[in-house]
């Protein structure tokens, strides 16, 4: 088979990594991709943006593409699968009017309100004075602010009292820092507690949950700074029970799922519930329509089943054939080794040293995300550069090997947080 990944992130090396390993592909093409797509066995870099979807389709016919993956939220929800089925492309991942759980909040709270599935309490606002009403007139706690369109990740802003709400509600609405993004606004209850990541593949019937994960938001140590994509995740998350997910499946999961059915949206690709563990229980802070990253990286270094066979058992709609998950049982860790600046301005372009020593860790993969090449060195080329990945037989030994390669890794300013998978080692 021919198969095509879309996106250019550590979520597309990992994928394109897994199923380059597929006895079903024979070749293997990213669009955009990375340095690290681009020298991975058996894997072929194709220039063209994941959101210039005319070309795409055009190049999937060119060359026969069998199967196309689309790894990012932003061509998701502007319709790419969409575009690709009206072609009569095999495509895996959510249709636009799917993709909404994801880039529209005020579409999944609703859903989730009218599902009954549990989930901070929220009112919806259009108009800035509506909103700045509300928080004037509340208790003073603490409130969540919420633009309710895509603003890659950025566009959630946690407030400790009514200044900070107002301020945000200001700088959405007003401001328009996401721009159309903050045309509606979310303003919720803050929840306290462990967040979790809760994947799950489905063909619209059969839901088929991913080991949990745990993201690390905060830039720095002890969950300390401003939010990012994702500085670091592991799997499995022991604190986290077999009764749990059990628990977090049909009450959340199954519900959500037969919801997007009743709504003429059936969902198909990756469902990823964004959890609080808060003392009442498990509760959805958001839904996400494609794997998670960096939370990718550790889940498919640990899965064992083929990606190809799962991915078209969901094209095909068909998931009910494919047998249980099967998993390494070993722990996975992956710490996001990143730029000086990150969540802020950067600079590109520095040569990145010691990738050759770091492969040579055992039980460790370097998947690159933010990195490009420039003459003839693979360079940083975004704010998240590498997901130094490793498997253990523990998670601290997994965490140690992932550090170990880390060390040998450099440029200037590179860093990272120092702190991958202690909540676990913590609590356990
Ligand atoms: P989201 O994009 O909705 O997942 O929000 C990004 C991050 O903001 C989450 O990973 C949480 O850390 C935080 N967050 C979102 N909603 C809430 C909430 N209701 N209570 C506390 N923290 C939240
Ligand atoms: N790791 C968080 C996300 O992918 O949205």
């Amino acid at each position: 088979m021919k198969i095509l990944i879309v996106g250019n992130g550590g979520r597309e090396h990992a994928l394109a990594w897994k199923i380059a390993q597929s006895p079903r592909a024979d070749r293997v093409f990213v669009a955009p991709g990375n340095a690290g797509t681009h020298t991975e066995p058996g894997v072929e870099n194709v220039d063209i943006p994941a959101m210039d979807f005319d070309r795409l389709i055009k190049f999937a016919k060119q060359e026969a593409i069998d199967l196309t993956v689309v790894g990012p939220e932003a061509p998701l929800a502007a319709g790419i699968v969409d575009a690709f089925q009206a072609e009569k492309l095999k495509v895996f991942g959510p249709t636009k009017a799917a993709a909404e759980l994801e880039g529209s909040k005020v579409f999944c709270k609703n859903l989730l309100r009218h599902a009954d599935v549990p989930t901070a309490d929220f009112k919806v606002f259009r108009k800035s004075e509506d909103a700045l009403h509300y928080v004037n007139h509340r208790e003073e706690t603490p409130l969540v602010i919420k633009a309710s369109g895509l603003a890659a990740g950025k566009g959630v802003i946690v407030c400790q009292n009514r200044v900070e709400a107002r301020e945000a509600v200001q700088q959405i609405m007003d401001d328009r820092a996401f721009g159309e993004a903050g045309d509606q606004l979310v303003v919720e209850e803050c929840l306290r507690g462990q967040e979790l990541s809760v994947l799950a593949i489905t063909d619209g019937r059969t839901i088929l949950p991913l080991e949990p994960a745990q993201d690390h938001k905060p830039a720095y140590e002890g969950d300390q700074g401003p939010n990012t994509g994702g500085m670091g995740a592991y799997t499995p998350v022991p604190q986290f029970s077999d009764d749990l997910l059990d628990k977090v499946e049909s009450d959340i999961l199954v519900p959500v799922v037969h919801a997007m059915k009743r709504q003429r949206r059936p969902f198909r690709g990756i469902l990823y519930a964004g959890l609080m563990l808060t003392q009442q229980g498990p509760k959805v802070l958001e839904f996400n329509v494609r794997f998670g990253d960096p939370e990718c990286q550790p889940l498919l270094m640990r899965l064992k089943t083929d990606l190809v066979d799962l991915f078209e058992a969901v094209v095909d709609q068909r998931l009910d054939e494919i047998g249980p998950l099967e998993w390494d049982p070993r722990p996975s860790v992956c710490v996001v080794m990143a730029s000086e600046g990150y969540p802020g301005e950067y600079k590109k372009g520095h040569p990145i040293r010691g990738l050759d020593e770091a492969a040579e860790v055992p039980q460790v993969k370097v998947f690159h995300a933010g990195t490009a090449i420039s003459n003839d060195l693979v360079v940083n080329n975004g704010g998240r550069v590498l997901g130094v990945t490793a498997l253990g037989d523990s998670l601290p030994s997994a965490k140690l090997q992932a550090y170990r390669a880390v060390k040998m890794i450099r440029w200037p300013g590179a860093w990272c947080r120092k702190d991958i998978s202690d909540k676990a080692l913590s609590d356990s």
